[in-house]
Order: structure tokens, then sequence, then C-alpha cells
């Protein structure tokens, strides 16, 4: 399965994605990263020829920059296309070519804390209990169906960096099961929900 992963930082979910590749615990080649920072840690996980980058200031409008890259992850033809820590909104337009196909790994318990700043919001609301999510990406913000989810503790004195810290191994983990599930082509959406046919 082709799987093309859009970044914007730091890129530790593209390097589990990656791990999992090389110890053969996923069934995929990742055809492109993409990312809206030229100086992206995350690019530098892959080789210069997997990397594409644009300056979205460099575009009229968001629209504009969107039709760009959905240009450039069409041309590597991939089978799925996975948003790991890529922190813009993806407009309608990118969406609507990629629905379906389209995943984001956000680190909340959808749907608690969709947008940003979720750790410190999970922190302010009291919660004892926080995660992250993979989802499908429809136009509306953090809002498609989740595909799964992975549950950690919040402990007392716990700040948004500590849970953040603590929640990170756990979204790797998950992020890799769920394009598993995606990419073994086992994973259906209904009404709502998804479904693992599994045979
Ligand atoms: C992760 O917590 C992810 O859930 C969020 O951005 C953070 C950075 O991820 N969307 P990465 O290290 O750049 O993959």
């Amino acid at each position: 399965r082709r799987l093309a992963v859009l970044v914007s930082g730091r890129g530790s979910n593209l390097q589990a994605l990656l791990d999992a590749i090389a110890q053969q615990r996923l069934d995929a080649e990742i055809v492109g990263v993409f990312s809206d920072k030229a100086d992206a840690h995350a690019l530098q996980r892959v080789a210069a020829p997997l990397r594409w980058s644009a300056d979205p200031k460099a575009f009229a409008s968001r629209a504009g920059f969107d039709a760009e890259l959905a240009d450039a992850v069409q041309a590597v033809r991939p089978d799925w296309v996975v948003c790991a820590g890529y922190m813009r909104i993806l407009g309608a337009s990118f969406v609507a070519r990629f629905e379906g196909r389209l995943l984001n790994i956000h680190p909340s318990l959808l749907p608690r804390y969709r947008g940003l700043h979720t750790h410190a919001r999970a922190l302010e609301a009291g919660d004892t209990e926080h995660g992250a999510s993979v989802h499908f990406v429809v136009p509306e913000l953090d809002a498609g169906t989740v595909i799964a989810q992975a549950p950690i503790p919040v402990l007392p004195g716990d700040t948004p960096e500590t849970l953040a810290a603590r929640l990170l191994p756990r979204e790797h983990a998950l992020l890799v099961a769920a394009v598993g599930l995606a990419a073994s082509g086992r994973l259906a959406e209904r009404g709502g929900q998804a479904f693992c046919d599994a045979q």
C-alpha cells in the first residue's frame, strides 16, 4: 500500500510509520512526505526525492496552496494519505480529492477537544483520562469517523508537557495500528462508524 504523509514539524509520528515498515510490522511504502514548512525536521527523516514542501504564504489563498499540495500528493498515486503532525486545516477541495482514504491523528479522545491545545484543555477540565484518536478527515475540523483511540490516565501534577510526553508513544502505536488496518483494506466506514471487515 502506498502512503503519502503530511507533516509540519518534528515528525515523530512519521518516524513511527517508517520504523514499523522497516521492521515489517506495517505492510506499506511511504511514497512521499509533504509539508507546509521547508524546514520541518520531519522532512529530514526520508530521502530527498520523497520530500515536497511549499510555503503557504507564497499563495494568494488557502485553496491555492491546497490545490498545489493536492496535485503533488496525487502525483505519487497514494492509496492512503496520512496527516501526522500536520498543523494546517485542509480545505474542502483537498478533502474532496482524497476523502475516504485521508486519515489524521489527533491528540485527544474525540469528540472531546477538537482543534488545538488539547492537553491543556483536558487538564483545565479536570479530566482523569486523555488520549489520542485516528480518524477519517472530513471538511469539518477533527470531525470525521474515528477509527481507533488510545487512552492514557491523567496523573496528579500533570502539565500539558508531561501529558503530551506520556501520550506521544501511545500515538505512535495507535497510528501504526490504525494505518495498518486501513492499508490492509479491512477497514470500512458506514454511518459514521468504522468497521473492521476482518476475514
Ligand atoms: C503530535 O502530538 C500529533 O498528535 C499532533 O502533533 C504532534 C506532533 O507530532 N498532531 P509529530 O512529532 O510531528 O509527529
